[in-house]
């Protein structure tokens, strides 16, 4: 069977495909590498023996996004990545994120009518909940007003992906990612952060390899045990595993309704200090690192309750925080490696 992953040579993607694949998926990647490179199929090949279909090309574009579907027209479901994902930049540059993230569903979802495509796996985010009144937050948690476009956009997908399904031959799953960090253990593939990274683990393993200073630890004020803020990591094979059992539990035709919403994570949290705390443990590596104050728009804690993932997708996270934090390690060490052999060839 064919899958369509979009966004498949981003982080979140790639991990996805090597799942996939593994599973005994064909996949067919389309990204237009905004924010990802062309050397992730090979590094895929590398790891499975099968180098993934490619295609590039912006999914903003109706005319380009009509003309893939007719050519690929033995497509059974679509994994939708693509998009873009960094919340500050989405507040500089707001119609950028609308036009991106937005457009490019709408393209998917009318070509997946249009082709008679009925289902879909979506990447949302647990951006949508903002600071819930009880934790762990669940799937009812009541969804607050995105404080970024970025998030609004999640929130705006979600809805549109929803109405659609309403009147069109239209399924999907919704997928809330907590806080995916790590790579695959081959350290073949990873996450690229372009420029200065805004998220915790890039930071860590950047600040260990020499790249920065010291890590900014946004807060220690904050009403928790070590008072700094506390997220739910999830390791990124983990979470693409779940996107396996996902499009299994479509094509199976086992899913409940229409539009079924699942929460991704660990369902326990940890303090910036406990990440900091397990990247020392499992690298043997002591980091330098200030207390700042807080970062403006953070929330102080979020968890997962992922008791509906477990019991209906027959998926839980399994990885530990030492584990996520090790392999982001030898991923940051592998991009160090690579860049070294590039400039020794350069000269
Ligand atoms: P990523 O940037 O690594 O991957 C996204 C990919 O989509 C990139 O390869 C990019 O080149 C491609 N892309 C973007 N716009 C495109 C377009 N118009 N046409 C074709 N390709 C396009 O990001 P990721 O971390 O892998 O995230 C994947 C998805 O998960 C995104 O939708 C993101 O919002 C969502 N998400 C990510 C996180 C996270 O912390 N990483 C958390 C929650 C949700
Ligand atoms: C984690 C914790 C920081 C960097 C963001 C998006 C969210 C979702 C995941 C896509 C926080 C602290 C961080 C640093 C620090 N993405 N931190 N020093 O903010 O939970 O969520 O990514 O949907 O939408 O907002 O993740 O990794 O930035 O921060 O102390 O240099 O680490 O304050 O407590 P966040 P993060």
């Amino acid at each position: 069977m064919k899958i369509l992953v979009t966004g498949g040579t981003g982080y979140i993607g790639s991990h996805t495909v090597v799942e996939l694949q593994n599973k005994g998926f064909e996949v067919i990647i389309v990204d237009n590498l905004s924010n990802s490179s062309i050397e992730v199929l090979d590094n895929i090949a590398r790891i499975t023996g099968k180098k993934p279909l490619f295609e590039k090309f912006d999914l903003t574009d109706p005319g380009k996004t009509e003309d893939f579907f007719q050519l690929h027209n033995d497509i059974s479901a679509v994994v939708h990545f693509a998009a873009f994902k960094a919340v500050g930049e989405s507040v500089h540059f707001p119609l950028m994120y609308y036009r991106n993230n937005l457009v490019s569903l709408i393209n998917i979802l009318q070509e997946m009518i249009n082709n008679g495509i009925r289902d879909v796996v979506f990447s949302s985010s647990c951006t949508v909940y903002g600071q819930p009144e009880k934790l762990p937050a669940r799937e009812e948690t009541p969804i607050q007003k995105a404080n970024s476009p970025y998030g609004n956009t999640k929130q705006i997908s979600e809805e549109i992906i929803t109405e659609t399904s309403e009147n069109e031959n239209i399924r999907a799953i919704l997928l809330r990612y907590f806080n995916p960090i790590g790579a695959h253990e081959s350290a073949m593939i990873g996450e690229l952060p372009l420029g200065i990274p805004n998220n915790l683990m890039p930071y860590i393993t950047q600040t260990a390899i020499g790249k920065r200073d010291f890590l900014r630890v946004w807060g220690n004020d904050y009403r928790t045990p070590d008072g700094t803020a506390i997220r739910d990591y999830i390791h990124v094979v983990d979470l693409a595993k779940a996107h396996v059992v996902a499009v299994e539990r479509m094509i199976a035709n086992k899913g409940k309704k229409k539009i079924e919403t699942f929460n991704l994570g660990t369902g326990k949290g940890a303090s910036v200090m406990e990440v900091i705390q397990s990247f020392e443990r499992s690298t043997g590596i002591q980091l330098n690192y200030k207390i700042l104050d807080r970062r403006p728009g953070d929330v102080e804690k979020v968890w997962a309750d992922t008791s509906f993932a477990n019991q209906e997708l027959g998926w839980k996270a399994e990885k530990s925080l030492d584990e996520m934090t090790y392999s982001a390690w030898k991923w940051e060490k592998a991009l160090a490696a690579k860049a070294e052999h590039e400039k020794k060839q350069g000269n």
